[in-house]
């Protein structure tokens, strides 16, 4: 078997082909919302991940280039917001930088002061407990201090597409 450093060096996943594997794979579509002194910013985000329930503990993995990036790193706090499957706009306006970023959309801001989006079918708000960069990207481990939830179907994406669950009695 060979050592583990030499599987690595040996490897050959050109970043196209690991994008296009990863496509494959379907999410449930957030909106990460962040607030630093005066200024907010939300970004369209799938790799959110639940990590441990005790503590309650998630994840989430945000681009260094990106605006939100910083206002995380500065304030310590963010919030998940999961889309129902009616807001696929928000999706889409989250994922382009806008100067106002929250012009026309409906909010209120919780606890942390991190904004809570109006008909989401979940919303986590966390404190930062640790910051691990890898690669381009940093990975957020968030303690949850507030969580809530509706009943209704959440928005999923796959192979670049946003797509709605199947009518069935799992909701
Ligand atoms: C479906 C979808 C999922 C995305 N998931 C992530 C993600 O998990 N992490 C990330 O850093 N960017 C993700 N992005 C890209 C950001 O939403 C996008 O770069 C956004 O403009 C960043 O905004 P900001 O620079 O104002 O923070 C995703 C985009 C889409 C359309």
């Amino acid at each position: 078997m060979c050592p583990v450093r030499e599987i690595v060096s040996l490897s050959s996943v050109e970043p196209e082909q690991f994008k296009a594997t990863m496509r494959r794979i379907a999410s449930t579509v957030t909106v990460v919302t962040s607030k630093s002194g005066p200024a907010m910013n939300g970004m369209t985000a799938t790799a959110v991940c639940s990590v441990s329930a005790t503590p309650p503990c998630i994840l989430v993995v945000v681009n260094q280039t990106n605006r939100s990036h910083a206002l995380i790193e500065d304030a310590g706090i963010f919030a998940v917001n999961v889309l129902s499957e009616e807001q696929e706009f928000l999706a889409q306006h989250f994922a382009q930088k806008s100067d106002d970023p929250f012009v026309d959309v409906g909010y209120r801001c919780g606890m942390t002061g991190a904004p809570i989006l109006s008909g989401c079918v979940a919303s986590l708000e966390c404190v930062v407990e640790s910051q691990t960069r890898s690669g381009t990207h940093s990975i957020f481990v968030g303690r949850v201090v507030s969580a809530a939830e509706r009943d209704q179907r959440p928005l999923l994406h796959t192979n670049s597409r946003f797509v709605r669950l199947e009518r069935s009695r799992l909701l």
